[in-house]
């Protein structure tokens, strides 16, 4: 059974180009509900040890470099069927493969700096999302319709 979790990062590139508030309104707007959100930035040994399952890899040395290279923002994500909507919202790995409308298609160029990561299990994102976030840093908060509430009436 699915659970209703993932973990995304915003990578940076993605973050210095100012991609940060065009990204997160696709994610909202895709249906995804944000419970953890931090701006920060890997080390290089934070990063070899988030993407160790790619140690030995051809393009791990990279990949770890560009991660830790300058701030990026860690979400935690909260969606019915989460890990599985998020990576057909984010498209393929390589965005030259990723289809029309996609957060990789419309935000990234290259394949090491592709906008986003997303977590590819429910496995992976309950440990991708402990990496970054303790439990009291987490917040379900039940949405609700702004249209509803008018915070300031016009005199
Ligand atoms: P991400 O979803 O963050 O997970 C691992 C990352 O490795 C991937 O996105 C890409 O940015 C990067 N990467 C670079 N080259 C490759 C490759 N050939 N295959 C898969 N991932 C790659």
């Amino acid at each position: 059974m699915s659970t209703d979790k993932t973990f995304s990062m915003i990578k940076p590139m993605a973050v210095k180009k100012g991609y940060i508030g065009p990204i997160l309104s696709k994610i909202t707007e895709g249906g995804f509900q944000i419970v953890g959100m931090k701006y920060t930035q890997l080390s290089k040994e934070q990063a070899e040890e988030f993407y160790g399952v790619h140690k030995g890899r051809p393009f791990f040395e990279s990949l770890v470099t560009f991660m830790s290279s300058g701030p990026i923002v860690a979400l935690a994500l909260k969606k019915e069927n989460a890990v599985s909507d998020f990576r057909t919202l984010i498209g393929a790995t390589n965005p030259a493969e990723a289809a029309e409308g996609t957060i990789r298609r419309m935000f990234a160029e290259t394949i090491d700096a592709n906008a986003v990561h997303g977590s590819d299990s429910d496995e992976n994102a309950q440990i991708e999302t402990s990496f970054f976030f303790s439990q009291r840093e987490l917040h379900n908060v039940d949405l609700i319709d702004a249209k509803q509430y008018t915070v300031c009436e016009k005199s």
